[in-house]
């Protein structure tokens, strides 16, 4: 019956994997609530698309204008048409264009207030009458000289009926525009802004309107003069400095000094045409989408090409640039997806939301002191580390796969248009570093209330400081890249990153059809960056966590190391704690206490397996905090325990036993000396001691939703029980602490009264014969019939085991007890077995007697005759009490006494009775606080 072989890894792992698979089985619904969470969010994507697709992807100006052509008779429309002609500017871009209108091709110039200004005419600007600057350089300035003088045309040629711009094309015509991201409706024409003519010199006349057909369009164009300069500089660095000090900065209006263009034209003769243009290549537009603007380089290099020509063959010659001319184009839509645009802040909280879950989960475990009692029954941290990750694993990877299966399903573009199998390598990666984390930081909580509200800091921080600061950063091309880099070892950025470039390439082929993300744009995506962080981020929060728990868990301080790196001097309190304490409590000892003491001295020098439990010595001291002075809570305790042998501390309120509980169980660390469980110390083998170690914790550490024979199933296992003998033994606690009848085991603990729970308790205490067990207060609660069946189980259980149990049940010290301490102020003031205690402490009767009030001096004088030193306690109506030293009577002497007076006069009622336990507590108790006050 008795196993003494403790738990394998693998039997600890199945007991708590069997015990959570039960616990979960009853969460079952709050876990696919969970699980469902992201088709709810998924839902209001879509009700977030429909919304947009209604107000903006298929409103009327994001599409190409039509109108009713035919009208039936009711007013609804038979046939409409549709096209440039019916559209706004704004609606023109969606129209199909099966033959692109024939564009102008104009030179961009810059605008009059930005114009360089000529040394000579400084007072241009103000008449908005500055010339377009052409700047020419080369190795040949006569050469240069007549080529700038082909360049630009001096009249006008064209009139207003040139539906063909074919005379347009001997103009310099230039606009002041920017152009657009496509060429179909060039800004320059189809806007209000005139077009410049470029001229060396304007005659009063040159400005004429005229009208001219593209496509279906008739344009009204006023077309005006300006004056084109070409200046010859010296060479090409002076065109350079001319140039960049002459680009726009910010406000800086005055400095402005733009040119239309710049030539170079470098070893040029007749045989040879080499030249460098300069143009503004200056565009607005996101360079990662490749949404550029237009730039309008062809007509200067038509033109210097057209000026070498007429310097060649004379200036008969000309090349006509007529027109430039688009691609023909099908009608389009605006296709916006939300998902797409902000899937990434959206899709970063919905996969950050398990990490509060998990977090609080930990942190509740440990506020709830679940995992402390848990590893007092023997559960090591490996298991329960390996059962908990994997159980966080298994309902993350479900939640992130009924993600991308739901938003799949409801046809998010995000999901459908990128690989399945690395959006799920992804998102399991990032499940990973999160568990990890998770893990990591409840180790710095204690509370779940904190816990959970940091969480949600950090899942909606993330989130926002990604989809506002870090995309900021990530889509202005100026901010370095390895500072993007060291953002994302923030595991919240690297999540942002990955489902940002996800939610780009789905935007992308959503526009245009190109391709989704793939493994092989894995490295081009910079998605690789982000896995390795995730990856090595994932092994070392493991480690750390690992690390910070073991710290923990043996009750150190985990910020030690912290604390110890800014304490410069290690104070020398120890030490003169140490000479303190013994000082003081050696001279206030007892006889008794210094038996027990020497006893233990004994022990230690020559070991024997005879005590199961040796204190030697054993002091805790809390140490001052935020003004309270330091705490003793055990002064120094010597004790030894055998087995078989019940030992009852006694002690008022906070006198220590609790404390001292804590320490022999490990989840304290005792200040100085050391204790022995069979031989093993506490400070070092406390995870060996546990594996042989019961415990009833003063409060009842339960999970709610198991039944009891659930609780006594799986401590049973961690006590390495099986098979029959698990069910054996689970079927005989039940029954001895009354609860196997009427179905009671298997109903939830949390519908237990509290006196079940605390017999559950104790069942779990003594459930695979542990050697050592430690009871706080285990009767508190229970009805006096509970009580006496528990207190048989408990006897029973004595038998192979050392049992520590506190209590302030006299009653019960005496029934349960070999031995009994009364432990007040942080020491034992005495020690021994009930009747000693009583015959040492007590040392006198209690004489009660009754009688009408005129008799009581009658009384006084009987008890006077029985014994002179006697003490009046109390007299009430006729009622009093007496103590009387045992040493000065005999009882036959009182009886007779007592026969003697009832003959005199008349006794209601009269008893004499032995000290109880009680009279020795409260006496031990009052004179060690009143002399502790004084000292
Ligand atoms: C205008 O140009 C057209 C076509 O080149 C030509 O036929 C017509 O004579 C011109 N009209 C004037 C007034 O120059
Ligand atoms: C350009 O060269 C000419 C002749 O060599 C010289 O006179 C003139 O000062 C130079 N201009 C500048 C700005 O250096
Ligand atoms: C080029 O164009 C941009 C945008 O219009 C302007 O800010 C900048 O000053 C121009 N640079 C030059 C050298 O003209
Ligand atoms: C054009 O001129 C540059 C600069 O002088 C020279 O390096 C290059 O070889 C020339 N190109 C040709 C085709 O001669």
């Amino acid at each position: 019956m008795t196993n003494h072989v403790p738990a394998s890894f693998l039997t600890r792992a199945n007991a708590l994997f069997r015990k959570n698979l039960t616990y979960q089985k009853r969460n079952i619904w709050s876990n696919v609530r969970l699980i469902v969470i992201p088709f709810y969010l998924c839902l209001l994507l879509v009700g977030i698309q429909a919304l947009f697709d209604k107000q903006v992807n298929n409103s009327a100006d994001k599409r190409c204008g039509c109108q009713c052509i035919v009208t039936n008779e009711d007013g609804t429309c038979q046939r409409k048409s549709c096209g440039i002609q019916y559209s706004s500017q704004i609606q023109a871009f969606f129209c199909a264009f099966p033959k692109p209108p024939l564009l102008l091709p104009l030179l961009q110039i810059p605008r009059p207030e930005s114009r360089s200004i000529d040394r000579a005419r400084g007072s241009c600007r103000r008449t908005r009458s500055c010339p377009v600057t052409i700047l020419v350089t080369g190795n040949n300035p006569s050469l240069g000289a007549t080529l700038s003088r082909n360049l630009l045309s001096t009249s006008f040629t064209g009139n207003s009926s040139d539906i063909f711009l074919r005379n347009l094309a001997y103009n310099v015509l230039g606009t002041t525009s920017e152009a657009d991201y496509t060429n179909y409706l060039d800004p320059g024409i189809h806007s209000d802004l005139p077009i410049f003519n470029i001229q060396p010199r304007c005659i009063p006349i040159t400005n004429l309107s005229f009208s001219f057909r593209q496509s279906d369009l008739e344009f009204h164009k006023e077309v005006r003069c300006v004056q084109g300069l070409n200046l010859w500089r010296n060479n090409s660095i002076e065109i350079n400095d001319e140039i960049f000090k002459g680009y726009r900065q910010g406000n800086h209006e005055e400095i402005i000094n733009e040119i239309a263009a710049a030539y170079d034209l470098l070893d040029t003769d007749r045989n040879k045409f080499n030249v460098t243009i300069w143009y503004n290549s200056t565009y607005k537009g996101d360079l990662r989408d490749r949404r550029v603007k237009y730039v309008r380089v062809p007509r200067s290099v038509n033109l210097v090409s057209n000026a070498y020509l007429q310097f060649l063959q004379g200036s008969k010659t000309k090349i006509l640039f007529d027109f430039v001319k688009e691609m023909p184009k099908q009608e389009t839509r605006l296709r916006l997806e939300m998902a797409s645009l902000i899937g990434p802040l959206f899709f970063t909280w919905v996969i950050l939301l398990l990490f509060p879950v998990m977090l609080t989960s930990l942190v509740y475990e440990k506020q709830q002191r679940l995992r402390v009692i848990m590893k007092m029954h023997g559960l090591g941290d490996a298991p329960y580390w390996m059962v908990s990750y994997a159980y966080f694993l298994a309902i993350s990877t479900l939640y992130v796969i009924s993600l991308m299966i739901f938003g799949s399903a409801i046809g998010l573009k995000f999901f459908v248009f990128n690989d399945y199998s690395i959006q799920f390598v992804f998102y399991f990666l990032c499940i990973n570093l999160q568990i990890s984390i998770a893990f990591l930081v409840s180790s710095a909580f204690s509370e779940v209330e904190t816990a959970s509200v940091a969480a949600y800091i950090y899942v909606f921080g993330s989130g926002l400081l990604g989809g506002f600061l870090f995309q900021f950063l990530l889509e202005g091309l100026s901010f370095p890249r390895s500072w993007i880099f060291v953002m994302e070892l923030y595991p919240g950025f690297s999540l942002y990153r990955g489902l940002y470039e996800f939610s780009q390439y789905a935007f992308k082929r959503n526009l245009n059809g190109s391709d989704g993300m793939k493994w092989k744009y894995f490295k081009d995506s910079a998605l690789d960056e982000v896995f390795y962080i995730i990856i090595v981020e994932w092994f070392l929060t493991l480690i750390a966590a690992y690390y910070m728990d073991r710290l923990s868990s043996s009750a150190r301080d985990p910020f030690l190391f912290l604390k110890k790196a800014f304490k410069k001097y290690p104070t020398p309190q120890k030490h003169s704690l140490q000479s303190q304490v013994s000082a003081v409590s050696i001279e206030m000892e007892k006889l008794d206490v210094i038996q027990e003491r020497e006893k233990v001295e004994q022990l230690m020098l020559e070991p024997s397996t005879s005590h199961t439990i040796v204190c030697d010595n054993i002091k805790k001291v809390y140490p001052c905090t935020d003004g309270n002075p330091k705490k003793m809570a055990v002064r120094g305790l010597s004790l030894a325990v055998s087995s078989g042998e019940c030992f009852g501390m006694l002690g008022p309120n906070g006198a220590g036993k609790t404390s001292f509980i804590n320490m022999m169980t490990g989840l304290v660390k005792p200040t100085l000396g050391s204790a022995f469980v069979q031989g093993l110390d506490i400070c070092n083998d406390m995870d060996k001691v546990y594996t042989s170690m019961g415990v009833c914790p003063q409060h009842d550490l339960l999970w709610e939703t198991l039944t009891g024979k659930e609780h006594l199933l799986f401590y049973g296992r961690l006590k390495n029980l099986k098979g029959c003998d698990l069910n054996q033994a689970v079927e005989e606690s039940l029954k001895r602490v009354n609860l196997f009848r009427g179905g009671v085991a298997d109903k939830p603990a949390g519908k237990y009264s509290g006196g079940m729970k605390r017999r559950l308790s104790v069942a779990i205490s003594l459930i695979g014969n542990p050697k050592v067990v430690y009871m706080d207060e285990p009767s508190t609660g229970l009805d006096p019939a509970s009580r006496m069946n528990l207190w048989t189980v408990i006897k029973r259980a004595k038998k192979h085991t050392a049992i520590i149990l506190t209590t302030h049940s006299m009653e019960e010290a005496e029934y349960l007890c070999d031995r009994l301490g009364i432990f007040v102020d942080g020491r034992l003031q005495c020690i021994g077995n009930p009747k000693e205690l009583k015959g040492r402490y007590g040392g006198s009767y209690v004489f009660t007697m009754t009688t009408s009030s005129e008799n009581e001096k009658d009384v006084e004088m009987l008890v006077q005759h029985v014994s002179p030193n006697a003490k009046k306690l109390y007299h009430i109506a006729g009622t009093q009490k007496f103590e009387i030293p045992k040493e000065e009577v005999r009882i036959s002497e009182v009886f007779q006494a007592v026969e003697k007076a009832k003959s005199n006069f008349k006794v209601f009622a009269w008893g004499l009775a032995d000290t109880t336990l009680e009279d020795v507590f409260i006496k031990v108790a009052r004179t060690s606080q009143a002399f502790n006050v004084f000292s």
